[in-house]
């Protein structure tokens, strides 16, 4: 019989707000790992989001209803919350090559961070390949069409916040 714990993959970002590109991201991670915790950063040099905290917790939580899907915030360095948490891993979504130096970076300086640590990064899906949360504020704000970038509780949270065009 198999003692072997739990694999927890930790899924950081902004997530303001979560976009489908997002959530094949999760529901990938989830074909590898036991478990994902989605972490929202709270102390990002982004400093202005258009959903509060609370309320991008709240739209991941009603996202993944799923139990091997745990939705949390984190202040502080990523790695250290990771390590917190009793996890190895930190999964990160990849999209054309802007944003290849970027990640690069951040793997680097985590694993200097925290040796023990590892990046594990997933191609986005092709429909997703140049999904932003910052084009899809763009667009809601424009009054542009958002079916098919963002799940339906993000559609109707930008709906409230930009008014329906
Ligand atoms: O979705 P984003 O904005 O690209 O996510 C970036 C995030 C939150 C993963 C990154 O900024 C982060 O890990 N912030 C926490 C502070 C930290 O650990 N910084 C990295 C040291 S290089």
């Amino acid at each position: 019989m198999s003692t072997r714990s739990p694999q927890i993959a930790v899924y950081p970002g902004s997530f303001d707000p979560i976009t489908n590109g997002h959530v094949d991201i999760v529901n990938r991670s989830l074909a590898i790992f036991d478990q994902v915790v989605l972490a929202v950063a709270e102390n990002l040099r982004k400093t202005t989001s258009l959903f509060s905290v609370e309320e991008r917790l709240e739209q991941a939580r009603a996202v993944f209803p799923d139990p091997r899907v745990e939705v949390d915030s984190f202040h502080g360095l990523l790695v250290d919350y990771v390590v917190r948490r009793g996890a190895r891993v930190v999964v990160r979504g990849l999209r054309a090559l802007a944003d290849f130096e970027y990640e690069f970076q951040l793997a680097h300086m985590n694993r200097r961070l925290a040796p023990s640590v590892e990046t594990v990064f997933l191609m986005t899906g092709d429909k997703d390949f140049f999904l932003s949360s910052s084009l899809v504020k763009e667009v809601a704000s424009l009054g542009g069409d958002l079916t098919g970038l963002v799940p339906e509780v993000v559609r109707t949270a930008l709906h409230a916040r930009f008014g329906r065009k």
